[in-house]
């Protein structure tokens, strides 16, 4: 598994859902995490890492990105450095999500700008 630590490794992430029904689950579509799904560290839910399939978890994705499975928020942390943390909380601190098409980014007008 890989830690998941910044919010630019998004750019490789596209909401899958095979067939076009919610929730999806979240691939990697660039190496390092190519084929790999998002979900929680098994000994630290709230540390998001890339992992096997059958593993990764299932996630609503509006303004916020919930996981059904643990119900816990997909949250980009606050940092002085050019990349940001990201983790599991239990109350979504970050509400500036959206899917353009099937790729995850964070949207216009948030203060995080359209990186992904
Ligand atoms: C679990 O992961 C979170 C988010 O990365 C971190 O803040 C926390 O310290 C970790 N907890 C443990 C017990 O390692
Ligand atoms: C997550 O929830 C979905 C839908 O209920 C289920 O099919 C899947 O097995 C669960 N995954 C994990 C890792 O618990
Ligand atoms: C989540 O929000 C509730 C209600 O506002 C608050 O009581 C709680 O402390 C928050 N939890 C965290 C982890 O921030």
């Amino acid at each position: 598994m890989l830690t998941l630590l910044s919010i630019f490794s998004l750019a490789a992430l596209i909401a899958a859902a095979p067939s076009a029904t919610k929730p999806y689950q979240i691939r990697g579509v660039q190496a390092p995490i190519y084929h790999l799904y998002l979900q929680g560290l098994p000994s630290n839910k709230s540390m998001p890492v890339m992992g096997p399939e059958a593993s990764g978890e299932f996630f609503n994705i509006g303004t916020t990105i919930q996981s059904t499975n643990t119900s816990q928020f997909l949250n980009i942390g606050t940092s002085t450095t050019s990349y940001k943390p990201l983790s599991f909380g239990s109350n979504a601190t970050t509400t500036a999500w959206g899917l353009e098409g099937d790729t995850i980014i964070t949207t216009q007008g948030s203060s995080y700008g359209r990186r992904m």
